[in-house]
Order: structure tokens, then sequence, then C-alpha cells
């Protein structure tokens, strides 16, 4: 499932550690970033690569909401519904994506481009509400700032 170019990634990420067990949530995200989310499949290749117990692989993947095990949308809109971001607009911000796009949290569109999921805070508090769209970061969201990035990453399909 890995290129041999991944593989040297991974025993550079476990090189770094005393453990392999360690390596889980490194190993996690390669595979996340490569397929999208991370399949029963994903969490047995992942345990035989390092060598560890799949329960625990499957305990990283259940735990923490980075993570998803199910299919996700080319963009994964991760919204922050922490306290800061609860108080200064979450609600406005899943309203108008739902206005926007039609879906809320946990769904995708029709045609694969979005998914919608809920964050624990993402460290930038002082710039709520604030989502993540994949790996970047968008803050001090207003209804309209939301429209003109949804309709940003349609046109770019
Ligand atoms: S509470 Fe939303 S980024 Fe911290």
């Amino acid at each position: 499932m890995f290129s041999e170019e991944e593989l040297k990634q991974v025993e550079e990420l476990k090189s770094h550690y005393p453990t392999n067990l360690s390596a889980v949530m490194g190993v996690l995200h390669m595979y996340q970033d490569k397929y999208g989310h991370i399949s029963d499949e994903g969490i047995t290749y992942v345990a035989n690569l390092l060598e560890v117990p799949e329960e625990n692989v499957l305990g990283v993947v259940t735990f923490y909401e980075m993570y998803h095990q199910h299919k996700t949308g080319k963009y994964k809109l991760q919204v922050c519904t922490n306290v800061s971001c609860m108080l200064r607009g979450s609600d406005m911000v899943l309203q108008t994506i739902k206005d926007k796009i039609g879906i809320g949290i946990g769904e995708m569109t029709d045609d694969g481009l979005f998914s919608v999921h809920e964050a624990e805070c993402l460290g930038s508090c002082g710039t709520a509400p604030m989502m993540s769209v994949n790996k970047d970061y968008h803050e001090n969201l207003t209804p309209e700032t939301i429209n003109e990035l949804i309709d940003a990453l349609k046109a770019k399909g």
C-alpha cells in the first residue's frame, strides 16, 4: 500500500522513537493523507507494518477526531466547536455551511467534494471562529468569508 519512497519515510519516522508504538500517529497521518481515510484494512496494514497490536492502532484512530474511518470529501471542513469558537460563532459557521452546501457534521456532499467534521480546539482560539479545510486554517470566519471560501473551492473542483 505504501510505495518504496513512503516505506523509507516510515523507517525514518521510526528512527526518531524508542518504540514503534510511538510512530503510529505519524504513520496514520501518512496513510490518511494518501487514502483520505483510514479503513479497517488500513488499520491492519499500519499495525503489521509497525509490528504493533491492531487494537492499539484502532485505539488511536478512534480516540483522535483528526483521523477518519470513513470516506471523506475532497475538502474536509473541520469546524472547531470548542469553547472560544463556540462563544464566537461556531453555530453560525455550521449553519452557513449547511445553508450553502446542504450538509452538517458527519455528512458528505453527493459529488464527494465536501464533508463536514466537528473538531476539538485547533489551537487558533485567538482568531475564533475558525475551521480547517484539509491542512489550511481559515480564521475569523463570517458568513461572507465562508461563502466565498466554498465558492472558491467549488471553482477549483
Ligand atoms: S477553541 Fe477553536 S481553535 Fe481553540
